[in-house]
């Protein structure tokens, strides 16, 4: 079965679940953004991607880095509006996982968290190709997109800091472009999740 990953790095995104419902943006370095990237990636009109896994990767705070998995094959009950995902992510931070935890520690069904940030991370893709989307990179459409496992990594609104650029630059990480205009990353993520769809249901057909 083909996978599609995406990883968003989230500079100020917080690690801890110590944030208001009711100021999400303000109280938690924009997990919002993150979020929302998660339904973009993960749920289409009623149902869930079951060939998609999302990423939040939680470097605000002193509980940092953290980062929150979501497998579409196993995870169950996501609703698609930002307050329940903010509830969810709440949740899942607050669980009890065992100091010294190693890799991603499942919470709730397709739910899981790591101690860690990027490291996690790419421990985990095993041997996806990896691309990473920035603004002036070549476009997303003459990028080949063929291998069976694929992973996109998008900034948050603040964009990447350096050492993550530098670090995806030196694993071969592929850049691609959604176009002339910077757009929010969860529309970046819903313009690279179309282009998948597109070139799936093209290949179908044949
Ligand atoms: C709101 S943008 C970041 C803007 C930030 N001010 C910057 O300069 O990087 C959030 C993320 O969406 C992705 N993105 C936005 N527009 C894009 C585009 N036209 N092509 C590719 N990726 C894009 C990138 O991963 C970016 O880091």
């Amino acid at each position: 079965m083909s996978r599609r990953r995406f990883i968003v790095v989230g500079q100020k995104a917080t690690a801890s679940p110590d944030f208001s419902l009711i100021n999400l943006p303000a109280s938690s370095g924009r997990l919002d953004v993150l979020l929302r990237c998660l339904r973009a990636a993960l749920m289409y009109s009623h149902g869930l991607r079951h060939d998609t896994v999302v990423y939040l990767v939680l470097l605000g705070g002193p509980a940092a880095p953290r980062t929150l998995r979501v497998d579409g094959a196993t995870a169950r009950y996501l609703r698609p509006d930002e307050r329940a995902l903010a509830v969810l992510a709440q949740k899942v931070l607050a669980a009890p996982v065992e100091a010294g935890s190693n890799g991603f520690i499942e919470v709730r069904p397709g739910v899981a968290i790591a101690e860690g940030g990027l490291d996690a991370v790419l421990a985990d893709l095993g041997s996806a190709t990896l691309y990473v989307l920035e603004e002036g990179a070549p476009d997303v459409r003459e990028a080949g997109l063929d291998a069976l496992d694929q992973a996109f990594f998008l900034g948050d609104h603040l964009g990447f800091d350096k050492t993550t650029r530098a670090r995806l630059a030196s694993l071969g990480a592929t850049p691609v472009g959604v176009g002339p205009v910077s757009v929010h990353a969860d529309d970046a993520v819903a313009l690279v999740v179309n282009e998948l769809d597109r070139r799936a249901t093209i290949s179908r057909r044949r």
